[in-house]
This record gives structure tokens, C-alpha cells and sequence, in this order.
């Protein structure tokens, strides 16, 4: 696969207007002409996308279809389970091996708990390996988490819960001296200093990365390290399927599923933290998705079925730049440090259409107005409608290597494919990237079931209605590091009592009533085209 020549003959237009865009900047766009914006093209705003959730505490509240049709799921196992011998007993169990799950198994540890991670794939299959652009952090003379507070706030349009984001900003450089200490390779200067970048929605450069693979870095370190301690175990291929209450109505523990046999067992637990990540393998609209393949909502299914509050689940973010062409890569992250680095979106005729650094719904919402209502993109040869990103820029701006340098990963990814996108643009397109919304959460990751924490992109409310690029990745650290903490502070304190799933009664009699006959069973654990048989 290679450019087909319709494709080169386009891109020369895009090489004749380069001349001249060089050096100029789209202007940003005014806050109102935004707001209009996203409501036009945004998908959180298609009517269609969305429903109301028909039982629970979220009932009469909009989200995402296919996810209300999975948190409206039957449970995987009966009410009436044995419970009396439980399988193992730990004081802390995450649930989740990513960059959550791995730093609150770490923190618990350090705290004086005994951990046991269980996770659904391997350790590690998760969002945070698959984060290419960085982590954000005010630890800069020049900079404050004052005005990286700023910058959250005004990213997520003012609707993030403040407690949340003045945690965030002000852990950040605590976590990234954290992440050094344990042996994570930031980009630095040849004199040692951290090399910081911008992304969309950033007014300072505060964006620390590991080349164009900063998750995957981190989670190297992150799993290397949980696996070198005493006091954690790990147990893979075994997700969990419901959360346990005891008679006090707080989660003591929970029903695990042996991938491999299809046993379910009994995990009890002092405290449980939730960290199983998003929802992208859902697919929203029929999106294509950068997410890991696990990626299907679970932790939201558990924790709303046990009773926790949900916030903002009418909100998911779509990256502005999945990969378009080729099809064999469609909707696969291209990280928006490439814009960071100079790279302009560009329409068919190679004109600049927005700034490239908009806040990530709004420059969404832009790509697809430039595709649906202003008939200005590019159609590939599959009839997926899509803009160029002028990645030559970039080594034009910054000197000769600068590309392959920064960005290896993602030349890879085009070379294998004969494009190579230090010479020609590549063609993007927005994918379903992130679920901005979740279970509700304070500062401590505390929800409102007791002995249930939830931590990274299960939760909700720090990054309100839109997150900015790289504060995902601190996200799970600095919640994930909140959660442990907690968790083994009140595993000292609590003495759970007889263990229960009377809560499955309640839920399958709200089914009944509300006439769902139990076609969807969920958590669904896996998306439907990877199931075998
Ligand atoms: O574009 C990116 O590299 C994505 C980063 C993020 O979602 O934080």
C-alpha cells in the first residue's frame, strides 16, 4: 500500500501552498464561535448517538447508546452465588492493569497493604500503553500548577470539579520526579533538562514526553516495578465480572472470571479500587477507536450496579487526528505532538482551516465540519472522508531529523505502509479516544459506595466535559497513587461483614419491570468482533 496517484496528485497542491503557510498560524477561534462549533458538529451532540439510561441512580440521564445498552446489561452470575469460601482473601484489590492499577498497587504497598492485581488481559494491555504524546506537569521556574489549573478548567469549558483539578495539577511534578526516580527515560536536552513541549489548549509548554511512546515507557517502569515487589500478586486473564457488598451495603470484594475456564470465583477484599479504563471498544457512532482491545466500559457497569454515582457520561472525546489512510490503520492514534511540532491540518485545496492547537472537541468538531458541511476533504479510496496533516513542516521548522527523531514510532507505523511522512502528509480523521466522564469521585478517589475507590479513566469529573492532551497519563498516576494511599489507610480500619449480592436482585427486578429481557449480559468483557466461535 502506498499513496495511489489521484492521492499524489493532491498532495502536490498541498506542496505548492507549503511555501507560503510557512510561519503563518491559523488564528485561534473566539469562545462563541467554539461553543457553535461543537454543538453543529461535535458527535456528543447528535441526538441520535445518545440515550437516557432507564434504571439505576443515572436513570433519566443521557449517554452514549451502546453504553447505556451494556450498563443496562444482566449480570453475569446469580444473586443467590456461593459465597461462604472465597477464593483468596487480600486487603486491597485493584482491578486493572494499567497505568492506574499498577500506581495504586504500588502506593497501597507502600502504605502497608497487601495487594492483589488482577487484570483482564495481560498487565499492561491498556490505554496508558498505547499513549504516544506525553504527561503534563508544572515544574518549570516559568510555569505554576496555578496556571496549569487554568488551562484544565478552561479545556474542560469550566465544568471540571475544582477539587479534582487542584489535585491533578498539583501532584504533576510529584509524579514525574516519581516516574524518574523508578527509571522512566524523559526527553531531555544533551545538558539534562526536560525537554517540554505543547499540546492543544496548553499555554505554556508543560508536555513531557518519552518520543512519540511516553505510555508505553511509562508502563514499562510501572509494571517492572509492581512485579519486583513483595506484597502484590498479579493474576492475569481474569476480569472481574461483579462487585460483592456486605450487609453494611460496602464493597468487600469481588466475582472474578477465569478467562481460560470460564470459572467465576470469589476475591475477598478489605477495599477494591476500580482502574479498568474506558469505553472505545464500544465504538460510539460507529467510530473507529485508538483504545486497546479490553477497552469496554466494565468499570462503569460494576460500580453503577453497586450503586455509585456517575458524572458526565454524555461526553467522550474524539482525537482530532486517527489515521485515515490506510485502511489497514484506520482510526490508530497520530499523536497531537505532531501538531505540537508544527504540522498544519490542511483541507483539499492545502489551505489552513483551524489553529492546530484548538482544544481537542473543538478541533474535532472543525475536521469534520471542513468533511461534511463544507465539502473540503479528502476522500481516500475506502470513501472515508479525511484532511491532510502537513507532517513535512515539521523537519522545515525544526531542522533535518527531527521526525524520525521525535516521533519514530509514527514513521514506523507509515513506513510499513510505503508512506513516509517526513516527505508526503498523511491523511487523519477524528477516532473515539477517550471517555471524559465516569464515576463520580473526590480527591481521594473515594466514591459514593464505601470501600470502593476508583481511579484513571473509570472516573470522572477531573477533566469535566473535554481533557487536554497528556493529562491522562498524569490522571492515572497521580488518582492512581491517591487510590493506593487511601485504600490501605482504610484497610487498616475496616472489618467487612457477611458478603452479599443481594444488590443483583434489586437490579434484575428493575430489568424486569422496565421489561429487558437479558439479551446483553455485561460487562461484556470483550468486543463482539473479537469473540470466537
Ligand atoms: O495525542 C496524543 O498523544 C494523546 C495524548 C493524550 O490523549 O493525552
Amino acid at each position: 500500500m502506498t499513496y495511489t496517484p489521484e492521492l499524489l496528485e493532491q498532495i502536490k497542491i498541498v506542496e505548492a501552498t507549503r511555501p507560503q503557510r510557512l510561519g503563518q498560524t491559523f488564528p485561534a477561534m473566539p469562545l462563541e464561535e467554539r461553543q457553535e462549533l461543537l454543538k453543529k458538529f461535535h458527535p456528543d451532540y447528535l441526538e441520535s448517538g445518545m440515550r437516557e439510561v432507564r434504571v439505576g441512580s443515572y436513570k433519566g440521564n443521557r449517554m452514549p447508546v451502546e453504553l447505556a445498552d451494556v450498563v443496562e446489561g444482566r449480570p453475569h452470575v446469580d444473586p443467590h452465588f456461593d459465597l461462604s469460601a472465597p477464593d483468596f482473601e487480600t486487603d486491597v484489590l485493584v482491578i486493572g492493569g494499567g497505568g492506574a492499577g499498577a500506581s495504586a498497587a504500588l502506593l497501597a504497598q507502600e502504605n502497608g497493604a497487601k495487594v492483589v492485581l488482577i487484570t483482564k488481559l495481560r498487565f499492561g494491555d491498556a490505554n496508558t500503553m498505547m499513549a504516544q504524546g506525553g504527561i503534563q506537569a508544572a515544574d518549570r521556574p516559568e510555569d505554576s500548577p496555578a496556571t496549569h489549573y487554568l488551562d484544565v478548567i478552561g479545556g474542560g469549558h469550566f465544568t471540571n470539579f475544582p477539587d479534582l483539578v487542584e489535585a491533578l495539577v498539583k501532584d504533576a511534578p510529584i509524579v514525574i520526579a516519581w516516574l524518574e526516580s523508578l527509571g522512566v527515560m524523559f526527553d531531555k536536552t544533551p545538558d539534562g533538562v526536560m525537554m517540554e513541549e505543547h499540546g492543544g489548549g496548553t499555554s505554556i509548554k508543560r508536555m513531557h514526553s518519552a518520543r512519540d511512546y511516553t505510555g508505553a515507557e511509562i508502563m514499562r517502569v510501572l509494571r517492572d516495578e509492581v512485579r519486583n515487589r513483595p506484597n502484590i500478586d498479579v493474576i492475569e486473564f481474569c476480569p472481574a465480572v461483579e462487585l460483592v457488598l456486605d450487609d453494611q451495603g460496602a464493597v468487600c470484594g469481588a466475582i472474578l472470571m477465569n478467562l481460560e475456564t470460564e470459572r467465576y470465583f470469589y476475591a475477598k477484599a478489605k477495599v477494591v479500587i476500580l482502574a479498568t479504563g474506558g469505553s472505545g471498544r464500544l465504538h460510539y457512532q460507529g467510530f473507529p477507536t485508538t483504545n486497546h482491545y479490553g477497552a469496554t466500559g466494565d468499570g462503569i457497569v460494576l460500580a453503577y450496579r453497586a450503586g455509585a454515582e456517575l458524572v458526565f457520561l454524555d461526553t467522550m472525546q474524539y482525537h482530532p487526528t486517527g489515521a485515515a489512510y490506510p485502511e489497514q490503520i484506520l482510526g490508530q492514534l497520530v499523536t497531537e505532538k505532531v501538531r505540537g511540532l508544527g504540522a498544519q491540518p490542511l483541507n483539499i485545496k492545502g489551505e489552513q482551516f483551524v489553529y492546530p492547537l484548538e482544544p481537542r472537541d473543538v478541533e474535532a468538531a472543525a475536521f469534520i465540519r471542513e468533511c461534511k458541511e463544507r465539502k473540503l476533504g479528502v476522500i481516500t479510496p475506502s470513501g472515508q472522508p479525511a484532511v491532510w496533516l502537513d507532517t513535512p513542516m515539521i523537519d522545515l521548522i525544526h531542522g533535518p531529523g527531527t521526525i524520525e527523531k521525535a516521533l519514530p514510532a509514527m514513521v514506523r507505523q507509515f513506513k510499513r505502509f510505503n508512506i513516509d511522512m517526513v516527505r508526503q502528509p498523511i491523511l487523519v480523521y477524528p477516532t473515539l479516544h477517550y471517555q471524559n466522564g465516569g464515576v463520580k469521585i473526590d480527591a481521594d478517589c473515594r466514591t459514593t459506595v464505601p470501600g470502593l475507590l476508583v481511579a484513571g479513566e473509570t472516573s470522572g469529573g477531573v477533566h469535566g466535559r473535554n481533557r487536554l492532551m497528556g493529562n491522562s497519563l498524569l490522571d492515572v498516576c497521580v488518582f492512581g497513587r491517591r487510590a493506593g494511599i487511601t485504600a490501605a489507610m482504610l484497610a487498616k480500619e475496616r472489618q467487612p461483614g457477611k458478603p452479599t449480592l443481594a444488590h443483583l436482585e434489586s437490579w434484575n427486578r428493575a430489568l424486569d419491570e422496565i421489561g429487558l429481557n437479558g439479551a446483553v449480559r455485561s460487562p461484556i468483557l470483550i468486543p463482539n468482533y473479537a469473540r470466537k466461535g
